[in-house]
């Protein structure tokens, strides 16, 4: 029996589902489609939360983490803290394939990794990102408190609280947002992955939910696959993709599996009330979506799709 493919995606991977959809659409596996969408959104130079073009962290560093899970064998790849390497996914991608045993690789060990498989380098700062890193930390009068979202409000004392942070670091001396896609392929595989450069100016080495198995990225074939984005430490406390698969497999619908897992999290103390957002699909192609606050979308194409389709996340 086939499967009828789809793939979906979060904000901002627009720029690569038709790829992948396209590979889906003429027999291609999940996984090379999941890879071919997320490298493309990685190449976006006007996205500053994946890839090149990424915001840096406090050092004006950019690091990049990525992983991937297959759904039928729960085998997983990730890489985190990745400096110099433009496509963590198809890094990602091959900690699982190529090096026996291990999941993850951090810093300097996956860059060598990197090197070893003949991987491309490249320069991940771009001027724009530069330029945004020097602006951001000028202090800023346009806020203005009464009109602002909590979630917004969150992101402007962290920001106070990053540049703490970076003012405590002499300059270097060298040099948000997330995109999760999941596809289902005719075969009835299921794959996720994530890409992202982390939320700018973190404190250098950090590793966000993207890396992290049941926390930013999850997929069990009998039940679904789901990711996050956002504040990465939120659904790292709270296990977040594995919450919503794991109410999938209690049968829960797609949006409120994603909407339950937002609602715990937001019973924890945050200081920076951050946002998070998640997707997910099931095995037979049923996908939803939740969001922190109104307005959050995720993309949607299928074999009939010529462009992404939008559709609104549930609000929490
Ligand atoms: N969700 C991505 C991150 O926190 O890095």
């Amino acid at each position: 029996m086939t499967t009828r493919p789809i793939i979906i995606g979060s904000e901002r991977s627009e720029v690569g589902l038709p790829a992948g959809m396209d590979l889906l659409r003429h027999g291609g596996s999940a996984l090379d489609a999941v890879e071919a969408a997320l490298r493309l959104c990685e190449d976006n130079l006007e996205d500053h939360y994946v890839g090149t073009g990424g915001l840096p962290n406090a050092r004006g560093e950019v690091e990049l983490d990525a992983s991937v899970m297959i759904g039928s064998s729960r085998a997983f790849g990730a890489v985190g803290a990745v400096r110099g390497f433009p496509h963590p996914i198809s890094i990602a991608r091959a900690v699982f394939e190529r090096l026996p045993q291990h999941c993850l690789l951090v810093g300097s060990g996956a860059e060598l990794f990197a090197e070893e498989q003949g991987f491309e380098r490249a320069e991940l700062l771009t001027d724009e990102a530069k330029r945004l890193f020097r602006e951001s930390l000028a202090p800023s009068d346009e806020s203005v408190e009464g009109e602002k979202t909590v979630a917004a409000r969150g992101d402007d004392r962290y920001r106070v609280t990053a540049i703490e942070l970076v003012k405590r670091f002499r300059p270097h001396d060298g040099p948000w947002g997330t995109i999760n896609v999941i596809a289902l392929d005719e075969s009835g595989e299921m794959v996720v992955g994530v890409s992202t450069s982390g939320y700018p100016w973190k404190y250098p080495g950090r590793v966000g939910d993207s890396a992290l198995p049941g926390t930013g990225i999850y997929c069990d074939l009998r039940y679904g696959g789901a990711a996050c984005t956002g504040r990465g430490e939120m659904s790292m406390r709270v296990t977040g993709a594995r919450m919503v698969v794991d109410a999938l497999a209690r049968g829960e619908a797609p949006s409120q599996a994603c909407r339950l897992m937002l609602a715990e999290a937001a019973t924890l103390p945050d200081a920076y009330a951050a946002e998070l957002r998640t997707l997910c699909l099931t095995p037979v192609g049923q996908h939803g979506g939740a969001a922190g606050q109104r307005g959050s979308t995720y993309n949607v194409m299928t074999t009939a799709s010529t462009v992404p389709e939008v559709f609104p996340r549930t609000p929490l």
